[in-house]
Formats: structure tokens, C-alpha cells, sequence
């Protein structure tokens, strides 16, 4: 790999891009529901890592395409994401007070307002994807292939119904398959489809797609497994969520099921499996790498 690429100087970049288009591009609190538009703006604005926009334009870079053109899908990601984690903190769902270093949706905007800054920031996303302004240059077949992958990683086949078996174990024993699928639903759906979607869009040939897809399996995987260690040993303030949250709900996660160690073994291995994916790529791919290597070291 490529030594002399600066990690921390690419994800700033590509960061402050996905802050400044959503910024400019998402709604303005006007008329009598401006304050739901005020809680979308709040929860999408708010200081995140926008992981998954800068995979989806790494993932076209890595294919030969120009990740950045597609800023305004990437972004869309980003919408579907927020509105996930505004009802992830709900209290019928993790019942959290604090996000992103700042209160809750629904401790700044009250239950209905979060409820339906969610469902307003997921629609959205979908507004966005089909919008032909946003589509220029793209073919018809690309943009509904681009539509049908973000929709379904979402949904019941994703990240919806990972968030389901996720509330649904709480308190339970759950064995090895049973938390895969979990957090390869809840997490990894949502971050496989950033990676897709950046090849089919940077045009991806269907062997890269085919790595790409398993490059963005096991790093999905890998999100949530650092996520759940973060829980245990990260810092609040850091992180600017509550920590050991999981243990208190009794929640299904790879440290309670393995322990520690055997976890950050996993995480080890998963890596690597994700980083071999990547073998038929050369280093236009890098950016790839170098953010999977990130996803196991983050410290938020
Ligand atoms: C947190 O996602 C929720 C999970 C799906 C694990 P991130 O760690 O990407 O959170 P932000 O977007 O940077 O706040
Ligand atoms: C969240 O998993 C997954 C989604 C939001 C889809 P967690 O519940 O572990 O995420 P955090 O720890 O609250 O960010
Ligand atoms: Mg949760
Ligand atoms: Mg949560
Ligand atoms: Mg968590």
C-alpha cells in the first residue's frame, strides 16, 4: 500500500464536502413544520464521521471513477444514516440522551418531532437519489440500480431489520449466527450498499463489483464489532455518546458473546478478509484500504 497517503487529511476533505452539500441541500426551516425541519437539520448537520458518504466516493475512485461527482447520492447516504440513528435513540428503542457530543433528537425536539425528523431525512434521501439535477450524466439504469441497493440495504433485508433482531435479543442468549446477523443487518447493510453503490455508479465491471461487495461485507461487519468495543472501553467525551450502554440493556455484541481479546482477534481477522477483497485493485484503491485499517484503530 501506498505509505505516503495522508489518511487524516483525506477523511477532513471529504468530511467538510458532505458538511458543506448537506448544508446548502437540505431543507430550510420554514412555515408551520419548520420545527421538524430544524431537528433534521440538527441531527444531519451535527458533528459526525460521514463514513459512509466518503466510502461511497472511495469506493467509485477505486473503480476508476470520480468519487466526488457523486457528493449528492453520497450525502444521501448520510441523510438515511442520521434518520437511523435518531430512532436508534429513541427510548422504545436504546433510550440515549446524548449524540454526536450534543442532546438527542428527541431530547432537543421532543418524541414526535424526532420521529418524524427520521422518517423526513429517509424520504429525503430517496428524493435526492431519483432528483434528475442530481443526476446528470448518469444513465437511467445506474441511478435505479443505485436506488434499489440504497432501498433494500435499508429496509427489512438491512439495516431495519437488523434494528429489529437487535431489540428483539435484548436480554437474551444469542448464539454466533444469531449476533452476525444482527450487526451485518443493523450496520453492515447501510455501509456494504455506500461501497456498492460508489462502484456501480464510478462503473464498476462485475468482478470489481463483486469484490466490492465483499469488501464492504466484512467491513460492515467490522464497523459494528469496533463500535460494541468502543462501548465498553471508549471515552464518552470522545465519542460524544454514552458508553457501556450495551451491558446496562443486556444488548447481543461481540465482547459479551467472546470477551475482549477474542473480539479484537475477530476484528483482526475480519480485516484482513476485507483487505484481501481488495487484492485485484491497485492503488486507486488505497483510500479503501487505509479506511479499513482506520475502522479497527478509531477511537470514535
Ligand atoms: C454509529 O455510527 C452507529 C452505528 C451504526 C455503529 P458512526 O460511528 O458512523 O457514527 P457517526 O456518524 O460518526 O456519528
Ligand atoms: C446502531 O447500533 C445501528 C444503527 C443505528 C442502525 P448501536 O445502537 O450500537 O449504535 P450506537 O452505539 O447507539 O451509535
Ligand atoms: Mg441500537
Ligand atoms: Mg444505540
Ligand atoms: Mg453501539
Amino acid at each position: 500500500m501506498n505509505s505516503s497517503f495522508d489518511l487524516k487529511t483525506y477523511l477532513e476533505g471529504r468530511r467538510k464536502l458532505v458538511d458543506e452539500w448537506l448544508e446548502e441541500n437540505l431543507p430550510r426551516p420554514v412555515g408551520p413544520h419548520s420545527l421538524v425541519i430544524e431537528a433534521m437539520r440538527y441531527s444531519a448537520l451535527s458533528k459526525g464521521k460521514r463514513i459512509r458518504p466518503i466510502l461511497l466516493m472511495a469506493a467509485a475512485d477505486a473503480v476508476g471513477g470520480d468519487g466526488t461527482r457523486f457528493l449528492p447520492q453520497a450525502s444521501a447516504l448520510e441523510c438515511i444514516h442520521a434518520y437511523s440513528l435518531i430512532h436508534d435513540d429513541l427510548p422504545a428503542m436504546d433510550d440515549d440522551d446524548l449524540r454526536r457530543g450534543v442532546p438527542t433528537c428527541h431530547k432537543a425536539f421532543g418524541e414526535a418531532m424526532a420521529i418524524l425528523a427520521g422518517d423526513a431525512l429517509l424520504n429525503y434521501a430517496f428524493e435526492i437519489l431519483s432528483s434528475p439535477s442530481h443526476s446528470k450524466g448518469l444513465d437511467p439504469e445506474t441511478v435505479i440500480s443505485v436506488i434499489g441497493t440504497i432501498g433494500h440495504a435499508s429496509g427489512i433485508n438491512g439495516m431495519v431489520g437488523g434494528q429489529a433482531a437487535d431489540v428483539l435479543m435484548e436480554g437474551k442468549e444469542v448464539d454466533e449466527e444469531t449476533l452476525r446477523f444482527i450487526h451485518v443487518h443493523k450496520t453492515g447493510a447501510i455501509i456494504k450498499a455506500a461501497i456498492k453503490a460508489g462502484a456501480i455508479l464510478g462503473g464498476a465491471d462485475p468482478i470489481q463489483l463483486e469484490r466490492m461487495e465483499e469488501f464492504g461485507y466484512h467491513l460492515g461487519l467490522l464497523f459494528q464489532i469496533k463500535d460494541d468495543l468502543l462501548d465498553v472501553e471508549g471515552d464518552e467525551k470522545r465519542l460524544g455518546k454514552r458508553t457501556k450502554k450495551d451491558a446496562e440493556k443486556k444488548k447481543a455484541t461481540y465482547p459479551a458473546l467472546f470477551g475482549i481479546e477474542r473480539t479484537k482477534q475477530m476484528g483482526q481477522e475480519i480485516l484482513k478478509e476485507a483487505i484481501d477483497a481488495l487484492s485485484i485493485f491497485g492503488p486507486e484503491a488505497d483510500a479503501l484500504r487505509s479506511v479499513a485499517n482506520y475502522v479497527v484503530r478509531r477511537s470514535r
